[in-house]
C-alpha cells in the first residue's frame, strides 16, 4: 500500500488525529514515510539546506568546534554528534575541515549520526573510522563530551496546532471527509498542549493559529542528560516566543509542506510525500535549557554566527585567488545565500553550553594561512 493510502486509512479509522500524530505518520512512522524513504534535500529534491548550499557552512562549524575542543582542554576523545544528519553531508564538510585545522584535533573527533535512516553520503569513506550512524533511542543511552550539533533537526520535529478564540482555545485536529483530510477545530480544555500553552505563557493573540511543541522540553533536558560536558549547537529557522507568536505576518501559524522546491498551499495534500515543518520557537529551548542547568552562550543569527567565525575573510580570500570566473561566482554567489538575512542567514543559532566556557581561539590566534575557503568546484 502506498504511503498516502496508510496516512488516510490510519486516519479514517482513527480520526480525528492531532498534527503531531499526522506529521508523525507522514514523516517516520512507515518504512516508506517521507524521512525514512529516500533523501529529498537539495535542487532537485524537495527543499535544500545550508550544507547543500556550500561547504563553507560546515567548515565554519568545524572551527566553532575546535574552539569547543581547545576551551574543553584538548580532550583525546571529542564527541561530535550531529542530531538529524540526513544524507551526511554536514558531516562530510566538518570532517574534512577538521583534518585541514588539525590532525590532533581530527584524531580526536568520533562522530555520531542522528537520524531515522542511515547515512547515504557516498563521499564519506575517507572518514568512514571516525563515523557511527544511530537512532535517537541509541544516542539517548549515551554520555557525550563534545558538542550535540544540529541543522534544521527541530523544524521537522511534530508539532500540534492550536487557535485563539476569546472565549477559549481550540485544538486543530484533521479528519476524514467524504473524500479526503480537513481541519476540525476541537474545544482544548485540558491535555498536554493546553500544559504547554500555560507553562511557558505563549501569548497568542486571539484570532490566530500556533503551533505548540510537547517534545522541545524533553528533548532538551535529554540533552542535558546525556551531555556530561560540552555544548549543544542548534541552527535552524524560528525566533523566540514574543516574535513568533506577535508577528501579524504569522496569523495562521508558521506550518509549511514543501515539494519539487515550492511552497506547497496545503499541507494535507499527497500525506507522507512532501516534506512538513514549522518554525522552531527558541524561547522555549533557551528557557528548558537554563531550568535543567544548560548555560547560553549565544543565541545570535546564522550571518552573524558565520560573520564571527571568518566568512567574510573567506570571501575576501576567493576574491584574491585565481579561479576560473565562472567557479568564482558559483562560489561567491552561494557563500552570500548563506550568509542573506532575508534567507538562511536569518536562520537563528543557540548555543549551551554544560560544565564548559567556549572561548574563541581560532580567529584571533590564526594569523597563519589556516583559514582557507572551501571550493565548490561544480554546480550541485
Ligand atoms: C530538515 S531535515 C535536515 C537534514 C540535515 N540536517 C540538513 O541540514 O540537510 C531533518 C532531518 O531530521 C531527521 N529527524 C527528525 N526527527 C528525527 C528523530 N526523532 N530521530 C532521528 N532523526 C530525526 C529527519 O529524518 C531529517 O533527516
Amino acid at each position: 500500500m502506498i504511503i498516502e493510502n496508510k496516512v488516510m486509512n490510519h486516519i479514517k479509522r482513527y480520526g480525528p488525529v492531532s498534527y503531531s500524530e499526522f506529521m508523525q505518520l507522514c514523516l517516520y512512522e512507515f518504512e516508506d514515510s517521507y524521512y525514512r524513504k529516500q533523501d529529498r534535500i537539495g535542487f532537485h529534491g524537495d527543499f535544500y539546506t545550508s550544507p547543500f548550499l556550500h561547504p563553507v557552512f560546515g567548515s565554519l562549524i568545524a572551527i566553532k568546534l575546535f574552539d569547543m575542543w581547545n576551551s574543553l582542554g584538548q580532550p583525546n576523545s571529542f564527541d561530535v554528534v550531529e542530531l538529524g544528519s540526513g544524507n551526511g553531508k554536514l558531516c562530510r564538510d566538518i570532517l574534512d575541515y577538521a583534518r585541514h585545522i588539525s590532525k590532533e584535533f581530527y584524531d580526536a573527533i568520533k562522530y555520531l549520526c542522528v537520524d531515522v535512516r542511515p547515512l547515504t553520503f557516498e563521499d564519506l569513506s575517507e572518514h568512514e573510522a571516525k563515523i557511527q550512524s544511530i537512532d535517537l533511542e541509541q544516542l539517548l543511552v549515551s554520555k557525550i563530551q563534545g558538542c550535540i550539533l544540529s541543522n534544521e533537526f527541530f523544524d521537522a520535529l511534530p508539532i500540534d496546532r492550536v487557535y485563539r478564540e476569546k472565549n477559549g482555545w481550540y485544538e486543530i485536529k484533521i479528519e476524514w471527509y467524504e473524500t479526503g483530510l480537513r481541519d476540525v477545530y476541537v474545544p482544548l480544555v485540558e491535555g498536554p498542549v493546553l500544559s504547554q500553552i500555560d507553562k511557558w505563557g505563549l501569548n497568542i493573540p486571539e484570532g490566530c493559529i500556533a503551533e505548540v511543541s510537547t517534545i522541545f522540553e524533553s528533548m532538551i533536558a535529554s540533552l542535558e542528560r546525556i551531555l556530561d560536558n560540552g555544548f549543544i549547537l542548534t541552527i535552524d529557522y524560528g525566533d523566540l516566543s514574543e516574535d513568533l507568536y506577535g508577528n501579524p505576518v504569522r496569523k495562521h501559524g508558521t506550518i509549511r509542506s514543501f515539494k519539487n522546491n515550492v511552497q506547497v498551499a496545503n499541507v494535507l495534500d499527497v500525506p507522507g510525500k512532501q516534506d512538513i515543518t514549522s518554525h522552531v520557537n527558541f524561547s522555549m529551548l533557551i528557557q528548558k535549557g537554563l531550568d535543567v542547568g544548560l548555560k547560553l552562550e549565544e543565541f545570535i543569527s546564522q550571518r552573524t554566527f558565520m560573520m564571527n567565525l571568518g566568512s567574510e575573510l573567506m570571501l575576501k580570500k576567493l576574491e584574491r585567488g585565481s579561479l576560473d570566473r565562472s567557479i568564482y561566482i558559483l562560489n561567491k554567489r552561494r557563500i552570500e545565500s548563506l550568509l542573506d538575512e532575508s534567507g538562511l542567514g536569518g536562520f537563528k543559532v543557540l548555543l549551551q553550553s554544560k560544565k564548559a566556557t567556549l572561548i574563541n581561539h581560532f580567529l584571533e590566534e590564526d594569523s597563519s594561512n589556516r583559514l582557507k575557503v572551501p571550493i565548490l568546484n561544480r554546480q550541485v
